[in-house]
């Protein structure tokens, strides 16, 4: 109200001063563009208490709901129709900052549909959600009438495949109409894509997650990344049906998955022999209940160490964790008026998305009090990847081993000990998460868009998503379980969460490339350069985010990658391609697979079975035997360390393997300056150590390379096939 009057008094002073100049056509253009965002913010607040009630499942919460929501998408028109009349060249030239909120406002998306048809599709999506967060007769084994959050922690639990067949059929039951989302909902994208501009409903999906082509580029990195992916799922058919089903769709609900996005449930029947480190961080998070509320301030704990700021404890505080996960946030548009809705639950997966949940209620804030509080800003219609990739980033970080350390989970010490065994159990839980998703996102945007563009012909649409699933991603799905999505039921689309997970490992990797430093713990490194998180966040939407990925990154370019997601994994990769074929390299599969039971005690003698790279270790020690024992403690600590940390994780693996040792020896010469009786053995040990290190590097790097040319090939097949 208050708006709409001074809007009115600004058209009476707009419609008085005729013959305005540029200057005036612009200031005019700025004071009703800061008045539709007032409006919007007003409306936003109300939406978002209407949204949290909803959530946590006050009376009527959904009909107050359904109320605000038909309310937005009318006043989103209208405000549109309003700033388009308004807008001339002359009065968006030379600010940039005005360009870009007006460019937000002329193109809002959905909401341009016709009311009647903005009306269906929020209450399609609404409903259906509410449906499925509201049901309390979902089928548990030996509870019959259970909650959503029961039957999610049931699932993880259970081990019987009729079981679990029967738990996924129950809450398959409760998805919305399959007919009516494909005759009336989705077809509601062409419209939208024409209402903002665009002639196909692809380009319309590029130009929200602004990214030139984002879709075509999406494609070209799967490509990359389906070898990984595929490899990931030979390896769990094999361990959970056997080798007849190597290569055979597997039904989700063996994933203990209800549409199959996510196959953290199934990490006990995957973890190779060595898994210590999951064992205690399961026992861990119990004992010390990082559920709910103490998973929240433990993320925040690691915000706080990275000096990227703390959460308000009224945040906290008005919150709610009894509700069902993953976590929603609801955000009223004003300052540092943010709540969240999640699930108290205790386990590794609510832990890791605590921490991204925190870091986008942090982003959220940073954005807000940086935008002066500008509700287009703030809550634009755009799927920016840096949105989805920082939070990304830092949950990567949550299982890094001196966070894990801090988070008093697992003890670094221990973690050292046999590093490479830890890492691998952490790239799997991290792979079992992100690649299914991956493959998920770009299955449900391809399936859309084919269906839309007709590829799939009508009389076999019903059955498409079902057959698409299984071309695509060998999984046994339903024909409908898509419809669990609230970004599918709002005809969203994951191109942009795509496009996040991809570029958090380009993060993760640019941060990783530049500890060729002293300074080992990546954590403290990042702290270091934590203007790089910080300065995206406070941009927020004041730019399209392409352009903030080359300072992001540090680096030159700005486009996606996907290596960053590929070197990360490579030690799993390897891992995979051992256990699938064993003859392929039969070293390293003896050193996996049949470790001694030297069992993980705290003794500091390194592991003689330990994985080919770790042989430095071995050599090293021997060595310098007859020199100084502190020396040699010091080689092997940093030395060795250093090659078990980075050598899987970043692609610069020849550049990290030889500079560092050297680092080390200067490092020595310099702290050891007295022991001049030493010196000539510690010369020799250390040339000897030198040559050594570097046969070895040059032994590695050459495996490695025929490894890499290795999967190359297998890539290409794989492309080909
Ligand atoms: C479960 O709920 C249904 C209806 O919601 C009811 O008919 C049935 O008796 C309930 N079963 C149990 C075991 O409580
Ligand atoms: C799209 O818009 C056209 C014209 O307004 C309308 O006839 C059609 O029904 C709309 N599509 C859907 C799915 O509502
Ligand atoms: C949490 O929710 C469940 C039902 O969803 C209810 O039985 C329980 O009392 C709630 N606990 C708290 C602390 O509100
Ligand atoms: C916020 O306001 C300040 C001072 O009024 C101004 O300098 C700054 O450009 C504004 N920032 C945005 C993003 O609007
Ligand atoms: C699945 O693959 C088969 C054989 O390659 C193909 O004929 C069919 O059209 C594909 N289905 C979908 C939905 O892509
Ligand atoms: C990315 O970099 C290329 C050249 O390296 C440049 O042409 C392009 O405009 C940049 N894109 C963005 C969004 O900054």
């Amino acid at each position: 109200m208050r708006a709409s009057f001074t809007l009115f008094s600004v058209c009476l002073y707009a419609l008085l001063s005729s013959g305005t100049s540029s200057g005036d056509d612009r200031r005019w253009l700025m004071s009703l563009v800061d008045l539709v965002e007032l409006d919007y913010e007003d409306n936003c607040e109300q939406r978002a208490t209407a949204s949290w009630n909803e959530l946590i499942g006050a009376p009527k919460g959904l009909a107050k709901k359904l109320e605000r929501d038909k309310a937005f998408g009318i006043l989103s028109r209208q405000q549109t129709a309003e700033v388009k009349s308004a807008v001339s060249p002359k009065a968006l030239a030379s600010d940039d900052l005005l360009k870009r909120r007006v460019k937000l406002l002329l193109q809002p998306g959905d909401t341009l549909l016709e009311p009647e048809q903005w009306i269906r599709l929020v209450t399609f999506g609404n409903t259906a959600l509410h449906k499925l967060r509201f049901a309390t007769d979902y089928y548990c084994g030996t509870q019959t009438n259970c909650t959503l959050r029961e039957l999610n922690r049931n699932m993880a639990k259970q081990h019987d495949e009729d079981v679990l067949l029967r738990m996924k059929n129950s809450w398959e039951q409760k998805l919305p109409n399959q007919k009516e989302y494909l005759e009336h909902i989705l077809p509601l994208l062409r419209n939208a894509s024409k209402e903002n501009g665009y002639k196909t409903v692809e380009e319309y999906w590029d130009s929200l997650a602004e990214y030139e082509g984002a879709l075509l580029k999406v494609r070209e990195i799967w490509d990359y990344i389906n070898p990984l992916y595929v490899k990931l799922h030979k390896y769990i058919a094999l361990k959970l049906k056997g080798a007849d089903a190597v290569g055979k769709p597997l039904p989700v609900h063996l994933l203990k998955s209800l549409n199959g996005d996510d196959w953290s449930n199934i990490i006990e029947n995957l973890l190779p022999e060595r898994a210590d480190i999951y064992q205690k961080l399961h026992v861990h998070l119990r004992l010390q209940e990082y559920g709910g509320l103490k998973a929240f301030k433990q993320a925040e704990n690691l915000l706080k160490f990275l000096e990227i700021g703390e959460i308000e404890p009224e945040i906290f505080a008005e919150s709610y964790f009894n509700g069902s996960c993953p976590t929603s946030i609801v955000d009223s548009c004003k300052p540092n008026k943010l709540r969240f809705v999640t699930c108290g639950d205790i386990s590794l997966v609510n832990y890791i998305e605590a921490h991204e949940a925190v870091t986008k209620l942090k982003y959220k804030i940073t954005s807000a009090l940086h935008s002066n509080n500008t509700y287009v800003l703030r809550e634009a219609t755009r799927y920016s990847a840096i949105y989805e990739a920082i939070p990304g980033f830092i949950s990567l970080l949550s299982l890094n081993p001196h966070t894990l350390d801090r988070a008093k989970l697992y003890p670094l010490e221990r973690f050292n000990y046999n590093p490479n065994y830890h890492r691998l159990v952490l790239q799997l839980i991290i792979a079992l998460r992100d690649l299914p998703k991956l493959n998920y996102y770009i299955a449900a945007d391809e399936w859309r868009l084919k269906v839309l563009t007709g590829t799939i012909p009508s009389s076999k649409v019903a059955a498409s998503w079902k057959e698409f699933r299984a071309n695509f991603s060998m999984l046994e799905t339903s024909d409908k379980d898509i419809l669990g999505d609230s970004y599918v039921l709002f005809n969203k689309p994951f191109v942009g969460k795509f496009m996040g997970i991809i570029l958090k490992y380009q993060i993760y990797q640019s941060f990783a490339e530049e500890l060729i430093s002293d300074d080992y713990d990546l954590v403290k490194h990042v702290m270091e350069k934590n203007e790089r998180l910080i300065e995206p966040m406070i941009r927020g939407f004041s730019a399209k985010w392409p352009e903030m990925v080359s300072d992001l990154l540090a680096k030159r370019e700005n486009s996606l990658e996907y290596t960053g997601l590929t070197d990360y994994f490579r030690l799993l990769d390897e891992y995979l391609d051992n256990q699938l074929d064993p003859s392929t390299d039969s070293n390293d599969i003896a050193e996996y697979v049949d470790p001694p039971e030297t069992d993980v005690s705290q003794e500091r003698v390194p592991d003689e079975n330990d994985i080919p790279i770790n042989q430095n270790n071995i050599d090293l020690k021997q060595i310098p035997v007859d020199t100084n024992g502190n020396i040699m403690d010091n080689v092997i600590d940093t030395g060795g360390d250093n090659h078990n940390k980075f050598s899987f994780e970043t692609s610069t693996v020849g550049v990290l393997e030889i500079k560092n040792p050297v680092a080390t020896g200067e490092h020595n010469e310099e702290t050891r300056p007295k022991e001049a009786s030493y010196n000539t053995y510690w010369w020799i040990g250390i040339s000897v150590a030198l040559v050594v290190i570097i046969a070895l590097v040059a032994i590695i790097a050459r495996k490695r390379h025929s490894h890499r040319k290795q999967l190359e090939r297998q890539r290409r097949e794989n492309t080909v096939a």
